[in-house]
């Protein structure tokens, strides 16, 4: 059969679907959710409205919105008896971990009541995941530092919600601030859904064999923690500390372009964009907008503008067309917010759990969704017979 299938190593040509959620011109350097450019959805609108977008093809009604949130609201709960699964954890657990481990947990609560064939209960699913995912994630926090797990305060926003059950302890009133709340929002807009990623394609290949939902959604955690994908937010914060001064920058920016050393520099370069990845502006605006709310200037930040700089004016980077991408400034404004950066690629999860379940319910309605099943080309050895092992 070798020669019948087209080699694509990494899927670079190949179409693995039909989708109408999110348009990338990745030459001109354009994100579309659904038609609406990127920049005004994160300017204009909110985390909620965009997952309203991305689940049922148009901007909500205001009344449309009004029933979106009080529906993701009634299903922020976890079980109680989740609560039991974190305690098997190590407090030391990467978060992502932990949260691989509790998402896909969830299938076992919903099992029955999930048929996958009905829309409704795909709905609701859906529902169920992108309300439970803060909790989850703030739980993860709380456990890793030994603080008791809040419940979810449902006259919050989503994300004003999320940071109260982070940040917030029982012994005390928690104040969301406004401009926090709103950096937050925007963060979780930018990272809502980017068409076929490899997280996103592997929540539609286990979601092909017409898996649980939840179980579908942890596979793809597991996918986006890797430090060539989400993971890179994490990996990029600490190579800026570690670069540590402008002055250190043209050491790390020769490391990144020699070839026999593995060091490249994190939050740089993309499969589909090369141009500026337009979520990497509205994230360095979104780091100016926090630091003159909290009145700091960071050091960091100055090293990855000035970073950002060089590599943008170096022939490599230019050669290559390698720009910032959506990672590079998120680890700075999630820092200054006061998340560790083992939570960073747990803060992205949350957020792409809205495109990750629009992906699979667009897949599942799709007629011509059939198994996911790539062929291969065979590189082994033709057939042999088979020597026992005394003979061999
Ligand atoms: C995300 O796809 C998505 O949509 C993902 C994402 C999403 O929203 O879901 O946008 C989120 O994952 C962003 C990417 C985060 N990853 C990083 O920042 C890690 C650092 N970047 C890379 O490792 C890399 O650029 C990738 C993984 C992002 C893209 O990899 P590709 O498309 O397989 O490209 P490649 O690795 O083959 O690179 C092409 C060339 C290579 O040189 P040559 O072999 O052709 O000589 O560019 C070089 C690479 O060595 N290169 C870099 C580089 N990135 C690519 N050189 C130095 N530093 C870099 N960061």
């Amino acid at each position: 059969e070798t020669g019948r299938f087209t080699y694509d190593p990494g899927f670079t040509s190949t179409a693995s679907c039909e989708s109408g959620l999110t348009y990338i011109d990745g030459a001109e350097g354009v994100l579309l959710h659904r038609g609406y450019p990127i920049g005004q959805l994160a300017e204009q609108s909110s985390f909620m409205e965009v997952a309203y977008l991305l689940l049922n093809k148009e901007l909500p009604s205001k009344d449309e919105l009004d029933r979106f949130n009080w529906t993701i609201t009634r299903h922020t709960m976890v079980h109680e008896q989740l609560a039991q699964f974190f305690r098997g954890f190590r407090r030391d657990a990467h978060p992502m971990a932990i949260m691989c481990g509790v998402v896909g947990a969830l299938s076992a609560f919903y099992h029955d009541s999930t048929d996958i064939t009905d829309p409704h209960q795909r709905m609701v699913a859906s529902h169920r995941l992108i309300a439970k995912m803060p909790t989850i994630a703030a739980m993860a926090y709380k456990y890793s530092i030994g603080q008791p797990f809040l419940y979810p305060q449902n006259d919050l926003s989503y994300t004003g919600n999320f940071l109260r059950m982070t940040f917030g302890v029982p012994a005390e009133e928690y104040a969301v601030d406004p401009v926090i709340e709103k950096a937050l929002d925007r963060i979780f807009i930018l990272h809502a859904d980017h068409e076929q990623n490899a997280s996103t394609s592997t929540v539609r290949l286990a979601g092909s064999s017409g898996a649980n939902p939840f179980a579908c959604i942890a596979a793809g955690i597991a996918c986006l923690w890797g430090p060539a994908h989400g993971g890179a937010n994490e990996a990029a914060l600490n190579m800026l500390r570690e670069i540590g001064t402008p002055e250190r920058i043209p050491e790390y920016i020769a490391r990144a372009k020699n070839k026999d050393d593995p060091f490249r520099l994190m939050g740089f370069g993309h499969r589909v964009y090369k141009n500026y990845d337009p979520r990497a502006t509205v994230m360095q605006q979104t780091v100016r907008d926090v630091f003159k709310a909290m009145n700091v200037q960071d050091p960091v930040f100055e090293t990855a503008l000035r970073l950002e700089e060089i590599a943008l004016n170096d022939d490599y980077f230019i050669e290559k067309k390698l720009f910032p991408n959506v990672d590079f400034y998120s680890g700075v404004v999630l820092s200054a917010i006061g998340f560790p950066t083992s939570m960073f690629t747990a803060l992205f999860a949350l957020a792409r759990t809205v495109g990750w379940v629009a992906q699979w319910n667009e897949m599942i309605s799709d007629p011509a969704q059939k198994i996911g099943r790539p062929r291969q080309l065979y590189t082994g050895p033709t057939q042999r017979d088979y020597v026992p092992v005394d003979k061999r």
